[in-house]
């Protein structure tokens, strides 16, 4: 595993040097790739895809003559995300549908991926064309961004949270992180032990009024972890770099579950891809 020393006696994040995550280069991220994937991470939804977004010709998203890809450390968190001419696509799984059984019934992952993952890579893509229409047309058209705004901001949010969604699980997946990788040590930094995070974890998802997440994030300017209620999916916090996800919609579990979220939040823990997570935890960390 990784060699990414953090004091786990030492006081919490209240400084740079406090939390500094020591990146050798024998990192399978080399240090060069992560440094250029911070400046990209360094924000809510500047993960991943915006990097690519911000290569497109403001006046089409869906230019082919794109080439320039995104940091190598947010790609290979996010691979899929976004194709080859910057338009945002639908990541395939990590694993069949299946494969998260008994926790995640197969019928639930297909429809949550292929329907409502695709919806939001559709709606997200139309979201940008709808700006770069009124941005195009000028004049009084400019009055129509704030709905294409909204959409964008909604499917954006919903597109870039399921990538993370799919990968932050995997089968025999849950239990604690390794305790010598980078999230392992901040778990136990930042909550004090891995049971308190997942209480509160789970309590945060179940919590969540109506629709929406909770999140594992990476607070990157005290460099702390937090745990975060995101409610529907584009509410979110623009500080907090995100780690790991547990999509509460009802579209998530209710085939299986039905109203019983907290059945669903609990097996949920028992698929976490915590090599996933730490990956995201290395890709986000700031070079200061
Ligand atoms: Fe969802």
């Amino acid at each position: 595993m990784p060699n990414m020393p953090i004091d786990p006696n030492g006081p919490p994040a209240h400084t740079a040097a406090d939390a500094t995550l020591h990146i050798t280069t024998e990192d399978p991220l080399t240090r060069r790739a992560l440094l250029a994937g911070a400046a990209v991470v360094g924000g809510w939804i500047a993960i991943p895809t915006l990097a690519a977004a911000q290569e497109t010709p403001a006046t089409s998203p869906a230019s082919p003559t794109v080439t320039q890809a995104a940091p190598a450390a947010v790609v290979a968190v996010n691979a899929g995300a976004v194709s080859p001419d910057g338009m945002y696509a639908l990541p395939p799984l990590p694993y069949d549908y299946a494969d998260l059984e008994p926790y995640l019934d197969a019928q639930t992952v297909k429809l949550h991926h292929d329907v409502h993952h695709l919806g939001y890579v559709n709606g997200a893509n139309a979201a940008l064309a709808e700006l770069a229409r009124i941005r195009e047309a000028g004049g009084d058209t400019i009055r129509q961004v704030r709905a294409a705004t909204d959409a964008l901001q909604f499917n954006l949010s919903g597109h870039l949270l399921h990538t993370m969604y799919w990968s932050n699980m995997r089968r025999n997946g849950g239990g604690p992180p390794d305790a010598n990788t980078a999230i392992g040590r901040l778990v136990q930094r930042d909550f004090g032990s891995y049971e308190a995070f997942a209480g509160q974890f789970q309590a945060a998802a179940a919590q969540v009024q109506g629709s929406g997440w909770a999140i594992l994030g990476y607070e990157t300017v005290a460099r702390r972890l937090v745990v975060l209620q995101v409610e529907k999916q584009q509410n979110s916090s623009v500080w907090v770099v995100p780690l790991l996800g547990c999509d509460v919609w009802e579209h998530a579990y209710y085939l299986k579950y039905q109203n019983r979220r907290s059945d669903y939040v609990r097996a949920f823990m028992n698929v976490v891809n915590w090599d996933d997570v730490d990956a995201r935890l290395r890709a986000a960390e700031p070079q200061r």
